[in-house]
């Protein structure tokens, strides 16, 4: 498809492509695509993918000349199984739709939203047993997804629907991302039991939303929540269970990754907690779960630093729908093109040392010098996170909170890693909450 065609990434397998070392690596094998130039292509099966490696060519992909672009394979995958809805739209539906949404995600929309965080996150962390073992990612995507629901649809996910939601919604988006690197289509509709799974999964998770969309209608209340608004404002019940699902993908797994691998980079530096408790303390004034995200200025370089070191969402994917050009390469229609965050926020160039976790280089000068588009972990241009505020403000109160009561300790013999699904999560939390006494030790 291009022009000026870029270089192609090394071991490359007649027909495989590079799905061998994809499988194998993804992370480590898109980061050396760093050194090979600013596009480089790779091949799913038999399909290119450009991966775009320069900010600026990055910044034009997403934001200057987004126009020319539509969302990747993913997104047309998750449109075909839940309807078009914010996260997967295109234009014009997308604005239109980005219209009716965003009053529910202001600026003074969230200050409310802040107490139901505070509950929850109450709940969640007030809930731990000293010395009681806890699986930190189960821990936070119930308190993400419950969370969510809440703010977002606050009358009645009821408890059961919410349980249902959360064990449908992991089978779903693991499936979907895999579903979108397969080169061929027909291995969606092979009965393996993964796939299986992935459709009961796919069936339970829309009766449930359907189910809560009626109850709204049949109720004729206004909630003041997203779900009411959505409800007054679009007709089609379609696009309305669209518009649910997209938040509950987008919004829950996410913070909740980010929340995990926050607290486990609190775990590796017991200096980093003993500073996010001495804010929060001066903050909470002894209120768990009181943190205003406003004035929590080291818990915000604290989170800066964990979404540039373990950005939840590790691939950003478009297809050219124009000829364009980008540096020395043209592009045709149809091509694939691929921003991988990662391979943005470990470059050397960009971050010195940048497999440190170092939440001070988001201080001075060197925070202010960094080129435009070299950190984006919400994305970038019309199709930016519009919950980028309201994960802030949770992820926010919740990292407070921890800190304020507990020390956490990895469960001895535990090797965390990395691992690509959907998301880019760790391997496993297993953690054990320790009181914190005055004196800020473990007891
Ligand atoms: C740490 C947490 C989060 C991260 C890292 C994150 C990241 C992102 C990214 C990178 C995009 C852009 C995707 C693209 O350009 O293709 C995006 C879009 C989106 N996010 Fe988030 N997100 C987070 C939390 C949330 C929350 C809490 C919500 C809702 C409650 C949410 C809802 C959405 C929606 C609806 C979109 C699509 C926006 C559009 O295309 O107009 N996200 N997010």
């Amino acid at each position: 498809m291009a022009v000026a065609a870029p270089p192609v990434a090394p071991k490359h397998i007649p027909v495989l492509g590079h799905v061998l070392s994809l499988t194998r690596d993804p992370i480590g094998f898109l980061q050396n695509l760093r050194a090979h130039g600013d596009i480089v292509t790779f091949y799913l099966g038999t399909r290119p993918v450009h991966q775009i490696n320069s900010p600026e060519l990055i910044r034009q992909v997403l934001v200057t000349d987004a126009r020319h672009f539509s969302r990747g394979k993913i997104f047309a995958k998750a449109r075909q199984l839940f309807g078009d809805g914010l996260a997967t739209a295109d234009e014009p539906a997308h604005m239109r739709q980005r219209r009716v949404m965003q009053p529910a995600f202001h600026h003074d929309r969230i200050a409310g939203y802040v107490n139901v965080m505070r509950e929850q996150i109450d709940e969640t962390v007030g809930g731990w047993v000293p010395n009681k073992p806890i699986m930190l990612e189960q821990e936070m995507a119930g308190l993400t997804l419950r969370v969510t629901a809440k703010a977002l649809f606050q009358a009645d996910l009821g408890q059961a629907a919410v349980a249902e939601v959360y064990r449908s919604l992991d089978p779903i988006l693991n499936g979907l991302a895999k579903r979108s690197m397969m080169p061929v289509e027909l291995f969606e509709r092979i009965p393996t039991p993964g796939n299986r799974r992935f459709d009961a999964a796919l069936r339970r998770l829309l009766a449930v939303v359907d189910d809560v969309i009626a109850a709204y209608r049949a109720g004729g209340v206004d909630h003041g929540d997203l779900l009411s608004m959505l409800v007054t404002h679009v007709e089609d019940d379609d696009e309305v269970r669209a518009q649910v699902l997209n938040i509950l993908m987008a919004g829950t797994e996410t913070t909740a990754t980010t929340l995990s691998w926050a607290c486990h980079e609190l775990v590796r530096h017991p200096d980093v907690a003993d500073r996010v408790a001495a804010e929060a303390e001066s903050v909470l004034n002894g209120r768990i779960g009181g943190a205003d995200p406003d004035r929590m200025t080291y818990v915000d370089r604290v989170l800066t630093e964990t979404l540039r070191l373990h950005t939840p969402i590790w691939l950003l994917m478009r297809t050219a729908t124009a000829t364009v050009r980008l540096g020395d390469v043209t592009l045709r229609p149809g091509a694939e093109v691929m921003v991988s965050m990662p391979t943005l926020h470990r470059d050397p160039a960009l971050f010195p040392d940048p497999t440190r976790f170092d939440p001070d280089r988001w201080q001075g000068q060197g925070a202010t010098d960094l080129p435009r588009m070299s950190f984006i972990p919400f994305g970038a241009g019309g199709h930016k996170c519009i919950g980028e505020k309201f994960a802030w403000a949770e992820m926010t109160v919740a990292v407070a909170a921890v800190c304020a009561r507990w020390r956490l300790r990895l469960r001895p013999g535990h090797q965390v890693r990395e691992v690509a699904r959907a998301f880019l999560r760790p391997n496993g939390l297993p953690m054990i909450p320790c009181l914190v006494d005055t004196a800020g030790s473990a007891v």
